[in-house]
């Protein structure tokens, strides 16, 4: 079965990156990317590349390269699907807000809608992917829904989770550690779906990259991986706790343990908490999973990984309060950073936005800089957390398009975002512009301790004890 055409719903942060590596390794696969969010859709389609909805090193000339070719953007979602022999469902699924699992749950509705969409629209045999992140088994739902649904015709459903990282997207797509593909076994049609998924992966990615699995341990090992990950940035930033009481240093306690191959470096990196859209959301998944079938202390196990990054995202804030006497009222501090990580826009769950909430709340002026986020979106973060109003957010935090803007007059600075430009800041201008003493609270690591001393700062550095 080779696959000539592909429609991919939802043109978010998965999906249009993906369908455009997709589209790039194989030029004779029609891939449609739609949306139902019309703005998005146009910004996709947007002449000027600056104006893509997401920013990522590498998309834009592929994007390039490929659009109006065989990859398009649309939000005629039905003619998308009729058209495709391959649907990938890669919408969001957000923490439930409201009802059984509030908090914790994920929020399958979306899901849901599209499979009733593909049943709805389907003339023709279908592979239905699940290409966002999902609890173990909800294959079955889809499969219920589209068997219950359909006009009679058959749906293969396959699990193809995505690893990709924001800011690396399109390297980890062209190059990724592997790609996992969870299907049916059992059938000759499940395999057949299988192979057909396979195959295109193959046009890029080496043969003993490409994973097969059963269904369900294809939707748990996401959700696995993504806990593991989130797991090891909580447990060096409790170990960061240690090191400012001790005097140890976390990044040289990271390259000690790091060296050893059974732990490895990767993911070491202390910080003023994990962000994104995925890690809390995903584990807050699996701790409600884990409790609906009685394991709490599974439960209780991974909840910790949360409760670990919530305390991390305080205690650098109090750690400001505290350091500037006991008061930020009425002082200006100043916010390089915004973003969850460096070179993305995205900016859910960012640390920077429980950090300026709670320093918001002790009455200080923010000043943001942040060199991919746009003003509005900053507001936006706030006004979702619900504090104050979008009047008293606009009177006390400012954002900067300049960042000696941002930082100057300020009684301390906070790094937020690991964003490579920062070190290369004329630090003693920044030193000169400031009130005095002048702090810096470095949440990344990413200045020299002994250069930013000498020029007359007074240094927090995450995790390095005195
Ligand atoms: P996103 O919010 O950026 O994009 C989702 C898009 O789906 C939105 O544009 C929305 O308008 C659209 N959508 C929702 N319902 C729709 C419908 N019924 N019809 C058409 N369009 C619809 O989300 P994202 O970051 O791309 O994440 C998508 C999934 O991928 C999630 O499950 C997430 O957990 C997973 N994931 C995300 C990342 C990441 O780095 N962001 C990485 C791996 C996996
Ligand atoms: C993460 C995973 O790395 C991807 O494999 C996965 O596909 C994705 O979630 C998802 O499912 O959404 P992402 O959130 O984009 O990717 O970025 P990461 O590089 O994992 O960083 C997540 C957060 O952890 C960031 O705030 C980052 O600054 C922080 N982090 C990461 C640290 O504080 N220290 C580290 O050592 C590494």
């Amino acid at each position: 079965m080779q696959i000539k055409s592909i429609c991919c719903i939802g043109a978010g942060y998965v999906g249009g990156p993906t369908m455009a590596v997709i589209a790039k390794q194989c030029p004779e696969i029609q891939v449609t990317v739609v949306d139902t969010n019309h703005a998005r859709i146009n910004d996709w389609n947007d002449d000027d590349l600056n104006n893509l909805p997401i920013f990522e090193p590498g998309l834009a000339e592929i994007v390039t390269e490929v659009r109006g070719k065989n990859l398009h953007f649309s939000t005629e979602v039905d003619k998308a699907i009729d058209e495709a022999e391959m649907v990938f469902i890669s919408v969001n699924t957000p923490t439930k807000t409201y009802g059984k699992g509030k908090g914790m749950a994920a929020d399958l509705k979306y899901i849901e809608l599209c499979a009733r969409q593909i049943g709805r629209v389907a003339k023709s045999d279908k592979i239905v992917i699940e290409k966002s992140t999902l609890p173990v088994r909800t294959a079955s739902a889809i499969k219920s829904i589209l068997d219950n649904t359909g006009n009679g015709v058959q749906f293969q459903i396959l699990s193809n989770p995505e690893f990709l990282a924001e800011g690396t997207a399109i390297q980890d797509l062209l190059h990724p550690d592997r790609v996992l593909i969870g299907g049916n076994t059992s059938t000759k049609e499940g395999e057949q779906a299988m192979q057909a998924l396979v195959e295109i992966y193959e046009n890029w990615v080496p043969k003993e990259k490409i994973l097969t699995t059963n269904v369900w341990s294809s939707e748990l090992s996401k959700l696995t991986a993504n806990a593991f990950l989130a797991q090891r940035v909580s447990s060096i930033n409790a170990m960061s706790e240690i090191c400012e009481k001790t005097g140890a240093d976390v990044q040289e306690v990271s390259k000690a343990i790091g060296m050893d191959s059974r732990i490895g470096p990767k993911f070491l990196n202390a910080s003023v908490g994990f962000g994104g859209s995925c890690f809390q959301k995903d584990i807050l998944n699996l701790v409600y999973i884990a409790k609906s079938y009685g394991l709490n202390e599974v439960a209780d196990y991974w909840e910790q990984v949360i409760i670990m990054n919530d305390h991390q995202k305080d205690r650098f804030s109090d750690n400001i309060v505290s350091t500037l006497y006991n008061t930020v009222s009425g002082k200006k501090i100043g916010f390089l950073g915004w973003a969850f990580k460096k070179n993305t826009n995205d900016t859910r769950e960012s640390a920077a936005i429980k950090v300026a909430d709670n320093l918001l709340n002790e009455q200080a002026y923010i000043a943001v800089y942040d060199p991919k986020v746009k003003a509005e979106q900053i507001y936006k973060d706030l006004e979702y957390i619900g504090s104050r109003s979008l009047e008293e957010n606009k009177k006390y935090l400012e954002v900067f398009d300049n960042p000696y803007e941002a930082m100057k007059d300020t009684h301390g600075i906070a790094i937020l975002t690991e964003w490579d430009e920062f070190k290369e800041y004329d630090w003693e201008k920044v030193y000169q512009q400031m009130k005095k003493p002048a702090f810096l609270f470095d949440g990344r690591g990413i200045l020299n301790k002994k250069e930013i001393e000498n020029i007359g700062f007074v240094y927090y550095n995450i995790g390095l004890g005195n």
